[in-house]
């Protein structure tokens, strides 16, 4: 490092260009290219460059995106698809892969949200951790993001996200934690975003002291596109690698360094771990080939496809015969909407849509009529509707495609409402007016309203399933495929039952995430509120039962097993969930959380007993008066089921936990205090002659719980006691209960 001039060294920490990172010659490293995105390769020529998908890029496969691939529950599944991804990188040229996406889905109005796992942190982290490992096992990069509590669209280059410190902990970072801690990706993308009121890339308690020092991030941290301000206070704060090229910040950074305002340290540490990854990058080329295979992945994009997609509703129409009378309505059936807007647009090697499928099914052309525009500005011809409705009014099922289109929501915006197109809805009203024999299957990227759903046969919620997703939704409807997908967000009711509804997206002076820990599922649930269909609900075409729950304790970690049965007569996949509820807790508890999950195929009439771990780590709560994480002791309820609100067998187990021992002091509470055995023994002495100390009822009130809240201090002037002398009284109780 050292006969590298500090000037090439500083180079390093920014780009080349949009995509490459700088040769440094004196240093023997090359010049390596990173390239989006998460669900598929966007490979840019330079001249073409920009990060928000409007440019074109080299042939890749599509994936399903993340709202598609984390309905699978699938981590095997996830990381092939990770596999397959650092293959065709590798065969690119491509260096380090921009994804994961892994924010929280905190609102379905986020735009982004199809490039997100979930509203939760358990299925987030588990997924993320398939993908990172199964790009990296091709020794390719990965680049999680964007770190953090980026969570909307609007304004998010600026904006202040608002959120306490259990809640980004506990919601917002865990996934993270859980992907750097266990996958050690190569990179982690910082977010635009400001975080408590500082600007992400800028932020040293996020960069340093959390990801780098806490966690032992050994990676690089690459800003997104963009992100950076002020190249200098970025490194001082963990920054090792702005992107794209900066020239005038380069050139502030030279300047900085040259006046003694930037250390070589930092930008020597900086430089270490940019030319650390570069080099792996360098090494991984080695023995890139020069293609990969098209049909393979794409026959793997199909099966994701087939895993990812949630039958929401059936009364029984499906699975369809081969030779049913249906007509097929809707634009998507014939062009697929597959994949969202913005920097993670794919260039598909090839794109198979449903209509064709049940074509092929069939056996014969099935009667189609677009009925609507998929794009908010371009309306359908005149006639689109009425032609539709007339095909309905004609008899069969109707296979009716609805969705949103690409521009209805994208990176860049958000929604803002969660309805899907009026003209659609008009739509399937008068279809339903003619034919009441009517199966909706939809394409969205995040949550739409269906007020809809007890007025058709059947419901599928096809997501956004990549270039391979039209014929798994055919498969799908026709029962060569049996749907196993699970949703990873809630659907609501109305979009004012969202947990965030009314903090959503803020205003210039922030966006405070004032629901707190009671995002999606956890927020519904504390509220008793219905939804339309649950986070972790999806049928099947045969039935389980769950049976036989267990949940024993070794130490603090928890091993839970349930029986699943195949109660049906045709195979399918069960994705069997866990979750913890903690009902006694000294902190806010929010009703019951994922901890585990594991998905099991079955034949008719099969069992499989199934053991889950849900270690002591996952059992923990941020403690802010602590800042450490703490297994509260006590009894957990561990509740098994098909989805959240559907929990078909409950166990408790108990445990030690590790809660660190908190001295009392004189702003202690009575009520704290009591709970310390030492100090109840000796309460009567501490508060001898004072009125409180007596169980009297006379007192008309209940005096013990009236006094919970009281601190000690305070109480010094009812007892009589010196401050003084109550506090040796504390040490003592301190003493024996420390010890
Ligand atoms: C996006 C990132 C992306 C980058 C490069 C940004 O606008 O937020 O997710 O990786 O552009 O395209």
């Amino acid at each position: 490092m050292a006969d590298v001039p500090v000037n090439s060294k500083i180079a390093l920490t920014g780009g080349l260009d949009f995509w490459h990172l700088h040769p440094v010659p004196e240093a023997d490293l090359p010049s390596i290219m990173v390239t989006d995105g998460p669900h598929g390769l966007r490979k840019q020529e330079t001249s073409a460059s920009d990060h928000v998908g409007l440019g074109a890029s080299e042939p890749a496969t599509c994936f399903p995106p993340a709202v598609g691939l984390a309905s699978t529950w699938n981590r095997e599944l996830v990381g092939e698809v990770g596999v397959a991804l650092g293959e065709e990188a590798k065969a690119l040229g491509v260096g380090v892969v921009l994804g994961p996406g892994m924010n929280i889905k905190r609102d379905p109005r986020c735009g982004r949200n199809f490039e997100y796992f979930s509203e939760d942190p358990y299925v987030t982290g588990e997924l993320a951790c398939a993908f990172v490992d199964g790009v990296q096992s091709q020794d390719v990069g990965t680049s999680p993001k964007h770190f953090a509590a980026n969570n909307q669209e609007t304004d998010r280059m600026r904006r202040d996200s608002q959120v306490d410190l259990r809640t980004l902990r506990e919601i917002y970072l865990d996934a993270f934690r859980k992907v750097v801690t266990r996958t050690q990706p190569w990179t982690v993308m910082c977010s635009y975003n400001k975080l408590n009121g500082v600007q992400v890339s800028e932020n040293r308690w996020l960069l340093t002291d959390v990801l780098k020092d806490e966690w032992g991030f050994e990676g690089l941290v690459v800003s997104d596109w963009g992100a950076v301000w002020d190249r200098t206070r970025a490194l001082k704060a963990g920054l090792d690698l702005e992107m794209p090229a900066n020239p005038q910040h380069e050139a502030a950074a030279v300047a900085a360094y040259e006046a003694g305002e930037l250390d070589e340290a930092t930008i020597d540490e900086a430089y270490r771990r940019v030319s650390r990854i570069v080099r792996m990058a360098a090494d991984g080329a080695a023995d890139a080939p020069e293609s990969f295979d098209v049909d393979a992945h794409h026959a793997l994009g199909r099966r994701a496809a087939e895993h990812a997609i949630v039958l929401l509703s059936n009364d029984g129409v499906l699975p369809l015969a081969q030779d049913a009378d249906v007509v097929v309505i809707g634009e998507f059936a014939r062009t697929p909407r597959y994949q969202g807007a913005g920097s993670s647009r794919v260039n598909p090697t090839r794109l198979d849509n449903a209509l064709d499928r049940l074509n092929e099914i069939a056996g014969r052309d099935l009667p189609f009529a677009p009925g609507f525009s998929t794009h908010p500005r371009k309306p359908a011809p005149d006639g689109a509707h009425d032609e539709a409705v007339e095909l309905a009014r004609q008899g069969g099922t109707v296979l009716l495609f609805l969705g949103l289109g690409e521009a209805h929501e994208s990176e860049g915006y958000d929604r803002d409402d969660i309805n899907l197109p009026a003209e659609q809805l008009a739509l399937l009203d008068d279809i339903l007016a003619v034919n009441s024999d009517v199966v909706v299957v939809l394409s969205n990227g995040s949550s739409v309203l269906v007020p809809f759903a007890d007025k058709v046969r059947a419901v599928v919620e096809g997501w956004l399933l990549g270039q391979a997703g039209g014929p798994a939704l055919a498969d799908v409807l026709h029962g060569l495929v049996n749907p196993s997908g699970k949703l990873t967000e809630t659907i609501p009711v109305r979009l004012e039952d969202v947990p965030s509804y009314v903090n959503f997206p803020g205003d210039a002076t922030g966006v405070r995430y004032g629901e707190g820990l009671f995002v999606g599922y956890r927020g519904y649930d504390a509220a008793g509120r219905d939804v339309a269909f649950p986070f972790g609900h999806g049928l099947s075409y045969t039935t389980f039962e769950h049976s036989d729950v267990t949940a024993t304790a070794s130490g603090n970690d928890v091993t839970v097993s349930v029986t699943v049965t195949n109660t049906g007569d045709r195979e399918g996949r069960e994705v069997v969930q866990v979750y913890v509820s903690k009902p006694e807790s000294a902190v806010v508890r929010v009703p019951r959380e994922l901890k585990g999950f594991a998905d099991v195929t079955l034949a008719p009439g099969e069992s499989e007993t199934v053991t889950i771990d849900v270690p002591a780590d996952e059992l923990a709560y941020w403690s802010v008066l602590d800042e450490a994480w703490v297994v509260e002791g006590g009894e957990y309820r561990i509740a098994v089921g098909a989805s959240s609100r559907d929990l078909r067998g409950e166990a408790s187990v108990t445990i030690e936990g590790d809660a660190p021992f908190r001295p009392l002091g004189l702003s202690s509470t009575m009520g704290e205090a009591m709970a310390n055995p030492a100090f109840a023994e000796m309460a009567s002495t501490l508060l001898g002659g004072s009125p409180f100390a007596a169980d009297d009822e006379s007192l008309g009130v209940d005096a013990a719980r009236m006094m919970a809240d009281f601190p000690l201090a305070g109480l010094a002037g009812f007892t009589g006691r010196s401050t003084d002398e109550l506090q040796s009284l504390l040490d003592q109780v301190n003493a024996k209960s420390g010890a």
